[in-house]
């Protein structure tokens, strides 16, 4: 074969192969629908029943796939699983039905990423055990499952609670292939877990060590497992089979409020027990700052404790009464402390001053002070010196300020209007009595003479 030729055929092959994408390309025309199955949107439906679908229709991009809101798929024999990876993509699914197939299994892990689904039809279909662990994560309205052949075991039982959401009568297959309703179903071996977490109420002073036990029983023997907030205190976690022990040894203050949950579960479900941390500690004033002005004065504070330390004021050594012009406002409570304001309405230089914030409770007490500075005597002299109270930096003198020179400004303006209209006076007075009158004026001055005549 000459090179000529075999180019040619190298043409030849391209040219065919560009003829079967066009082909292809035609073949779907423009739809990432797969072949098999038809696309509307939000909704994909593959019902054809002479070929069937193997597997979980895919579209061509993520974002189609977000959009699908209801997958249908009946009457599809070569359809078997719903496995781990096969719904990730379809985050919005609300609805979901799989009638009329082969499916025998579903992975624990097949609606993870589908926290919106909430019908779930499976009827029909060759499934003969279900964890509730594939579906414990999900707000289901409706779990449709008759018309498989369930079986009577202890991994199904869990679904009697189902019951009262499905007219139908769920059966399950024996042993033997007897058939019988699973709702009384009764089986040995089987119990869902029970937890008790001691102590129930665990209140006790920052420092001291505590020791909380969770017991279980349920069979198949259950699994213990503890689920707290991001502990401060120093904590081992000890245990074996039906009891497990989480000690704290040296509880923090920052520890407080904490929820600690011991869990157990076996294939017939889960049981937990939980209880609060109430850490009883003195208070601790971490911060005490400059008053800043906001829509009112504040002189913001955070204070630690437990229980709530009580807080009260003094000015220059003596108590502030609190009322509508001065109050304490907390304004929320997080990490362990309480965040607040002294708020004051309009203060004067009355209030200027050293304020001492006094926290109290059973536990003991803090005492911090701070000085604020809200206005100058308005007869003292010295105001004009350069000295002046910016709550941005640290009580620092400044230059003249921007509001003084404002007041100048307005001062200057008002002195000029006013000498202006002293001219105006002048002038007119003139006017009226002498014959260098301008005609401008003169009309002006006119109008009043002619209101006063009548
Ligand atoms: C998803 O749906 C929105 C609104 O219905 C639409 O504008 C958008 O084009 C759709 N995205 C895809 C990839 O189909
Ligand atoms: C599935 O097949 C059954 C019987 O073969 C038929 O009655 C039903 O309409 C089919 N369902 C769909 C959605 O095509
Ligand atoms: C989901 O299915 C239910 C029951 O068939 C139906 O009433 C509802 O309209 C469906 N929702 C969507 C979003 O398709
Ligand atoms: C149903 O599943 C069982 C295994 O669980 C299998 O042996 C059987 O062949 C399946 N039946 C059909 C009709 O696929
Ligand atoms: C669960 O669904 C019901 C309605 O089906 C709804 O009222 C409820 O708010 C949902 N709960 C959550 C946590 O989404
Ligand atoms: C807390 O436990 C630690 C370590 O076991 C021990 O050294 C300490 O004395 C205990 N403290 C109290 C108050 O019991
Ligand atoms: C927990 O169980 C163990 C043995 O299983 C028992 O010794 C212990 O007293 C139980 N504790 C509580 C708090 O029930
Ligand atoms: C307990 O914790 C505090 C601070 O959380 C620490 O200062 C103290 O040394 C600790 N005491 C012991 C015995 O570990
Ligand atoms: C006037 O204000 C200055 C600056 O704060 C202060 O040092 C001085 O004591 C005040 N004078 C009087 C009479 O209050």
């Amino acid at each position: 074969m000459s090179l000529l030729s075999r180019g040619f055929d190298m043409a030849g092959w391209g040219f065919r192969w560009v003829l079967v994408l066009v082909l292809l390309a035609l073949w779907r025309p423009g739809t990432a629908c797969p072949e098999l199955c038809t696309c509307t949107g939000v909704r994909i439906s593959c019902v054809d029943a002479e070929r069937s679908i193997m597997a979980f229709p895919m579209l061509q991009s993520e974002a189609e796939m977000e959009n699908i809101t209801d997958i249908y798929i009946a009457n599809q024999s070569s359809f078997t699983s719903i496995n781990e990876k096969d719904l990730n993509l379809y985050r919005n699914l609300r609805n979901l039905t799989v009638t009329n197939t082969r499916l025998t299994y579903i992975s624990r892990q097949a609606f993870q990423s589908n926290l919106k689904l909430q019908y779930l039809n499976l009827k029909e279909n060759n499934l003969s055990y279900l964890s509730w662990r594939t579906f414990h994560h999900l707000n289901l309205s409706s779990l449709l499952l008759a018309g498989n052949t369930l079986q009577c075991s202890c991994e199904n039982v869990w679904l009697k609670q189902w019951r009262g959401e499905e007219s139908e009568e769920l059966m399950c297959v024996e042993e033997g292939g007897k058939r019988r309703a699973l709702a009384m179903l009764t089986l040995p071996n089987c119990v869902l877990p029970t937890v008790t977490l001691k102590p129930t109420k665990v209140t006790m002073r920052e420092g001291v060590n505590v020791t909380l036990v969770c017991n279980t029983s349920g069979t198949p023997t259950p699994n213990l497992n503890w689920d707290t907030c991001k502990l401060n205190s120093a904590h081992q976690k000890e245990g074996s089979g039906q009891m497990s022990e989480l000690k704290l040894y040296n509880v923090s203050s920052l520890d407080n409020g904490c929820k600690i949950t011991c869990r157990s579960d076996n294939m017939v479900g889960e049981s937990e027990a939980s209880v609060h941390l109430d850490i009883l500690c003195p208070p601790v004033i971490s911060k005490l700052m400059d008053a800043i002005s906001d829509h009112h004065w504040c002189i913001p504070f955070s204070v630690a404790g437990n229980p709530e330390p009580k807080l009260s004021w003094l000015l220059n050594d003596q108590p502030v009464e609190e009322g509508n012009f001065i109050h304490t406002v907390i304004h929320d409570y997080s990490e362990g402390e309480y965040h607040g304001c002294l708020q004051l309405d309009s203060p004067t230089h009355i209030n200027n001053g050293e304020y001492t914030l006094m926290a109290s409770n059973a536990y003991g007490e803090d005492i911090k002070a701070v000085s604020a500075h809200f206005m100058y005597e308005p007869w003292n002299e010295s105001v004009t010196d350069p000295l002046y109270y910016d709550p941005t930096t640290d009580d620092t003198p400044l230059g003249p300020p921007e509001d003084k020179v404002a007041v100048y400004v307005v001062v200057g303006i008002a002195a000029i209007t006013f000498t202006g209209f002293i001219l105006m006076l002048v002038i007119l007075k003139f006017g009226r009595n002498s014959k260098f009158g301008i005609k401008g004026f003169v009309l002006f001055h006119n109008v009043p003479v002619e209101v006063v005549a009548r």
